[in-house]
């Protein structure tokens, strides 16, 4: 199985169109009715969402601008009020949902919990209580390093119910990287538990907070709140730990929610760019709460019984508006799990659609190629049929693959829908819509509604079907973000002026490769940048460097992406040694665990190669078009006569 490649991609030219019946039942029913959709919102986006935020969301004030922006800073519903977690919770408990469960979650070792609209207000209030308890206001910031249990999207809606901004970091990130994140953001309290199942093990959390915050290692952190899951032996700090169980339980379940204005800060989410340092992305209420809650209505097609799971993780974006705000806005069913495939069950996926008869399933490429990997006779023995509904996320799917999730996994009923988006865009983008578009494997579709997605060069100049450009959007979207965490100008620089803005118009660059056929579909290529996607994870390269070159043994590294069939991209590093270093295995190993502990499992080098010298440009630039060549075993595609030594090459060469 390969990725996709430009000519694989451009041979694809099978056509799904959308299954009558399901059209039939739809919210968008038809191409008609979504080209309508589109033309009335390019027509006029302010009016488009506008619309759609009064007859959607509950407001305790009306706005008084739609929009107002000012390149490259956007404000949407501008004096509007409202709460995120009215519209996730409270205004549901007033109908018939107020008994329908909200989450159903099931944990690895088999144990479940299913918390009813009613129950999850209940606690939502309780654990607000609690944090404000514990010194926290409007617009403190939280860090929130979880396991996938359900008191993970409780603590990001009890934070949200009283205006503190939720940072919530990847349980698979160290200590060193949660605490970078803590500090950026100047959290005040940590919510934490003692571990999570994963794998069959254990994995602790606690003792990576603990570490963080050693020797006043993040000064703004007062308290941390401790879930109690794997019950592991943990150490509690007096005065500053305190356990979940013995506060959230004991605490009133009265807390209105906070009055927030429409742009006042929902969440901070950190993630990888180009330089070393990861970009706290900022999201505000408002835009997030209608954007996200309208691509999960439209693209995923929810109906009221529907059981409808993302199998991501809430320390992404994926998790937050997919799996907490979107679903829960829309008075959605949403199921968490905890665990991943693993040797003692590689069909634990399958066992939970059966056991919940899931009808919407939501993953990633990477995934899905594990899946076929582990062999079609893991979904074959389970009922699978409560399905309608299939999408993926994070990275390029390749067609093979897709086809495989189609058949095996949708029984060849199910449209997939192939969501391109990020962390900054904070919902779908480009997407389909099951009930109107006909879908092609490997593609994307069409932007949604009120998207002005192009495909440009670097000047900013548009560019003809089928031939590979830039990705950017046109006009500004509701869920946006609205900046860097504390830097705006890395914000105008990353997104607004890598392609200079023509008349005055500024385009929002995505940092994307991609090309668009004669019907208007999008395929994306992947990033531009010096970011890689390792099992639809973004990781920057800059950050592995910094990592690695932080060891004392390392004189200078430089890492590129490898292709790989499951991963989809693989970290690779060429590593130059001090002199009072010579090269080892053992040296090897400890410096791929080096960079477990500086960032994180997810960005273990899949190959570290030693070599004497990196080749460099006269000027002294690394030039990683060779690296990626030489990574991939292929030959240096291009002309080397700009670097600076011609035999550093020959030596990597021999190295491979
Ligand atoms: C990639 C994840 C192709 C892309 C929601 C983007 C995709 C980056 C797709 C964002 C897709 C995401 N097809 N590529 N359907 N979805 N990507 O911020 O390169 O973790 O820029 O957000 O993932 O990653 P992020």
């Amino acid at each position: 199985m390969s990725q996709p490649t430009i000519e694989s991609i451009l041979q694809e030219q099978r056509l799904f169109p959308p299954p009558a019946d399901l059209a039939a039942q739809a919210e968008i029913k038809s191409a008609e009715e979504y080209e309508q959709l589109y033309a009335k919102a390019e027509a006029d986006p302010q009016a488009f969402w506008a619309e759609l935020a009064e007859k959607e969301l509950d407001w305790f004030e009306k706005w008084d601008t739609v929009l107002d922006w000012q390149p490259p800073f956007a404000k949407w519903f501008v004096g509007g009020k409202l709460n995120i977690t009215y519209n996730c919770l409270d205004r549901h408990l007033k109908t018939w949902r107020r008994n329908k469960a909200a989450l159903i979650w099931e944990g690895e070792p088999g144990d479940s919990r299913t918390l009813t609209y009613a129950q999850l207000h209940r606690e939502v209030c309780q654990t607000a209580n609690v944090l404000k308890q514990l010194g926290v206001g409007k617009g403190d910031r939280v860090g929130i390093y979880m396991p996938m249990v359900p008191e993970a999207a409780i603590a990001m809606l009890a934070c949200a119910r009283i205006g503190a901004p939720h940072t919530v970091v990847f349980g698979g990130f160290s200590a060193e990287a949660l605490k970078d994140r803590l500090n950026d953001a100047e959290a005040k309290l940590v919510i934490t538990a003692d571990g999570g199942f994963r794998k069959d093990k254990a994995v602790p959390l606690k003792t990576a907070v603990d570490k963080a915050l050693a020797d006043n290692g993040v000064p703004s952190v007062n308290n941390v709140l401790v879930v109690q899951r794997t019950k592991a032996d943990v150490t509690m700090a007096s005065n500053r730990d305190h356990w979940w169980h013995e506060l959230v339980p004991a605490a009133s379940a009265d807390c209105p929610p906070e009055p927030m204005d429409s742009e006042d800060m929902l969440f901070i989410l950190y993630t990888s760019g180009t330089t070393g340092r990861p970009k706290g992305v900022v999201h505000t209420t408002g835009g997030y709460n209608l954007y996200t809650h309208m691509t999960c209505k439209w693209a995923f097609d929810l109906k009221d019984n529907d059981v409808y799971w993302c199998t991501a993780d809430v320390g992404w974006i994926t998790g937050h508006s997919y799996i907490v705000y979107g679903p829960l806005s829309n008075g959605a069913t949403s199921l968490m799990y905890e665990g991943a495939p693993r040797p003692s069950n590689p069909g634990c996926f399958w066992d939970v659609v059966e056991k919940y008869g899931v009808n919407i399933f939501y993953t990633a490429p990477t995934a899905i190629r594990a899946f076929i990997k582990l062999g079609d006779q893991h979904p074959q023995a389970r009922n699978l049929s409560s399905l309608r509904i299939l999408g993926t996320v994070g990275e390029p799917i390749n067609p093979e693959a897709w086809i495989w999730y189609q058949q095996v996994i949708g029984g060849g009923k199910c449209p997939i829908i192939d969501t391109w988006w990020q962390t900054e865009t904070g919902g779908f983008m480009i997407t389909p819509l099951p009930g109107a578009t006909s879908t092609k494997p490997g593609s994307a579709t069409r932007p949604f509604p009120g998207i002005l997605a192009d495909v440009v060069d670097l000047d900013g100049n548009p560019v003809a079907d089928n031939e590979g450009g830039y990705l950017v959007v046109r006009h500004p979207w509701p869920s946006m973000m609205r900046t860097v965490y504390g830097d705006d100008d890395r914000f105008r620089r990353t997104y607004w002026e890598h392609i200079p803005p023509k008349d005055g118009k500024y385009v929002y660059f995505a940092g994307d490769g991609v090309r668009r056929d004669e019907d208007g579909y999008f395929w994306i290529m992947g990033r531009v940048d010096d970011v890689i996607n390792v099992s639809g994870h973004r990781l920057g390269t800059m950050e592995i460097e910094s990592a690695l070159v932080s060891h004392p043994a390392v004189a200078e590294a430089a890492v590129v992406g490898r292709p790989d069939d499951l991963k989809g991209e693989d970290v690779f590093a060429f590593v130059t040694l001090e002199n009072t270093h010579p090269p080892s295995d053992e040296l090897n190993s400890e410096l791929k665990q080096h960079v477990v502990n500086e960032i994180g499992v997810i960005a273990r080098p899949g190959e570290i190669r030693f070599a004497d010298a990196l080749p460099k440009t006269r000027s002294g630039k690394i030039i990683r078009r060779f690296l990626r060549n030489l990574a991939s075993g292929e030959d240096i595609a291009g002309d080397a006569s700009t670097m600076e030594d011609q035999s550093v090459l020959d030596k990597l060469r021999q190295g491979s």
